[in-house]
Parts: structure tokens; sequence; C-alpha cells
């Protein structure tokens, strides 16, 4: 069960070029490609004569021809040829998909489409297209787990103590109860230190042993997370010695047990520093295939247990039970019921403004 009145993350911007390139986005097939101009389109993923993929067919100039018996389809689902038949029978369109390209991201609305002209893509203008900010934005990371689990996992980083320890994992990140603000539009958790031990890759890439630091990671609906680390020496006056590292972080349900996972790691320092890019970029691949293999863990067992097997729920939950519950609560209002994925229409888009 998810809210389909939401924006979410199609792909990354850069993972869609000529070719046809398919893949399934909330439990249905989705298409996307690139017209001759460069716009990006999203079509389902289905020719309306046989059903056969269209992935399996090819690019003619804007269109997409079936692989099989030739039918032509433009990114707006309008079928525009029929071989050696000149009507087109309007039955012979297929499903096309609001699409829009911002900060490196296809924004996609898979829900009523009345209601997605009224609702703002998230905004992550200000970190992805900053020229204060470099980060390399790698390609999606498919994790076969409900993307819930990804939500959970990020809007409690005291796994960071256990799970990260060789890359961003300081045992006080566990030791320390967070502030958590729950409002209408999101869930904000909070840490800070005056002193305390260095990240062990800042240890590493900077020689600090303590850093003064902060740490928020807001999530808003649809699949929306933003993390916000601030690092400096102890006693630091030089706002140049600040560093801000800013991850970009939103998923997509694939299907009801697995997502893809889109996260970006910024940076505002040593901009021009190839050497530091990889080796934060390494440990960012590091921490985020810790988290897959736990996750993928925790549904395989969840799966094999059954649902009723006992969970019990701990101080630092607090901020991962109201994401799940805001998220429940908006596909409840959209009509959807447990266990189902195709509930249209109530919903009218609230939530989608930043908390
Ligand atoms: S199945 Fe696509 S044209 Fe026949
Ligand atoms: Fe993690």
């Amino acid at each position: 069960m998810f809210p389909r009145n939401c924006w979410y993350v199609a792909a990354m911007a850069h993972e869609v070029s000529d070719a046809l390139f398919p893949r399934t986005l909330l439990n249905e097939p989705v298409l996307l490609f690139r017209r001759q101009d460069g716009s990006a389109a999203a079509i389902e993923n289905r020719c309306s004569h046989r059903r056969v993929s269209l992935h399996l067919g090819k690019r003619v100039g804007d269109h997409v021809q079936c692989g099989y018996h030739g039918l032509e389809f433009d990114g707006s689902g309008q079928c525009v040829r029929i071989p050696n038949q000149e009507r087109i029978p309007p039955k012979a369109c297929i499903k096309a998909y609001p699409l829009v390209e911002r900060d490196g991201f296809l924004w996609i609305w898979m829900g009523d489409k009345a209601l997605a002209a009224h609702t703002p893509v998230p905004d992550f203008s200000a970190v992805c297209s900053s020229p204060a900010y470099v980060g390399r934005r790698g390609d999606a990371l498919r994790v076969e787990a409900p993307y819930t689990y990804n939500l959970e996992n990020v809007m409690d980083l005291s796994h960071v103590s256990y799970a990260h320890q060789q890359t961003v994992g300081t045992q006080d990140v566990a030791e320390t109860r967070p502030r958590t603000t729950v409002s209408a539009h999101g869930v904000e958790v909070h840490r800070e230190w005056e002193r305390t031990d260095a990240a062990p890759v800042f240890k590493r890439l900077f020689g600090w042993s303590e850093t003064r630091r902060t740490q928020t990671i807001r999530f808003w609906p649809g699949a929306n997370i933003q993390l916000d680390i601030s690092s400096q020496p102890v006693g630091n006056t030089d706002p140049a010695l600040v560093r801000n590292i800013r991850v970009v972080g939103p998923c997509t349900p694939e299907t009801e047990g697995t997502h893809l996972k889109f996260s970006t790691m910024y940076r505002d320092f040593a901009l021009d520093d190839a050497d530091i890019t990889q080796r934060l970029a390494d440990a960012f691949l590091v921490t985020l295939h810790e988290d897959k293999v736990l996750m993928e863990n925790q549904w395989r067992n969840v799966l094999a247990d059954g649902a009723g097997a006992p969970m019990v729920d701990i101080a630092v939950d607090q901020a991962p039970l109201a994401t799940r519950r805001m998220l429940q609560k908006m596909a409840l209002a959209e009509g959807q019921g447990q266990g189902q994925g195709q509930g249209q229409g109530q919903g009218q888009g609230q939530g989608q403004a930043q908390p």
C-alpha cells in the first residue's frame, strides 16, 4: 500500500537516454524514453494490441514502435500508426504519465491526473542545482524490501553506530536522543554535539579526531528524504572549515516488496578535488550496500516468519513510526486498503510541501 497521488522519482535523468528504458514503478510497467528534442516521456510498457512489452520494440523518430506487429505510439500514449490500416480506434491508445525533469531526476505522477498540476514537484534545487554543492549522481539502487523499510532506515540514524562503523558511524549517534518534529507535512529528526568523535571518513580525509557536529534528516511525502550533516573542528571560528554534506535520497516503490533508492551525496567543500569526490563516493556506496543487506534480510525474515511475528518498538522508532503512519493515512484517504496498490482519487495531494 502506497499513496499514488504524489510525485515519485521514475529515474535519474542520466539513466534515460535514446534507448527505451523499462522500469516497474508502483506495480505498473512503465516505459521511459526521450524524444528527439531531449524531452522525456513516460508511457505504459504494454502494447494495446496483444500486450507485448514496448521496450522490445524500437524508437522511430519520436514514436515507439512495437516489436511484434508494428503499432506506433507517441509520448502521450496516442497510437499514431497501425500498419496497413487507416482508422485508429480510440482504444488503441495506452496510458501516459505526467513526467517532469528537475534537479537531475525524472519525476513521475502515477495517481489521479487531475491532481498532478496542483501538486508541486519536490524541490531539491537548493542542493542539486546549486553551484555551492558538488555531487556525483549514481544510478538507482534496487532493494528487495518495501520502500517503507528504506524510509524507516534513514529516519532512524541510530543504526549508523552499528551498521556503518567503517564510514559514518560513531557511537554517540545511537546514544543521543534526537529531537523529533512531526508536522502535517513531514517528519524531521535533529541531533547535535558540541564535541564528539569525528566520523571515520572525516578522520581519514581531514585528520580530525573530534568535531562539532549537527545532523538533520527530513522526510516528506511521497518518499522524499534529505539529510544535512555539518561538521567542523571543535572550537573552530573559520567558516571555511565548516564542512556541509547533504544527502538527497528520494526512493520509489517498485512493487509492494521492492524499491529503488536514488541517493546522491553532495558537499560544499573541496569542490574540485577529484580524490575527495572518489573517496566520499566509495564510502557512500559502502553505507548504501550495508543498508541494502540489512533491509533485504529484514524483509526475507518478515516473509518467512509471517506478518504476525512479534516486533517491539523502541524509543528511536518515533520518527519511523510517524513516517509510516503519515503514508498509511494518505493511502487510506485515496481509498486504498491494506495489501492493495490501485486506489485512486480522493487524496488532494496534501503533504507535498517540505516540512
Ligand atoms: S502486440 Fe504490439 S503490435 Fe501486436
Ligand atoms: Fe544507513
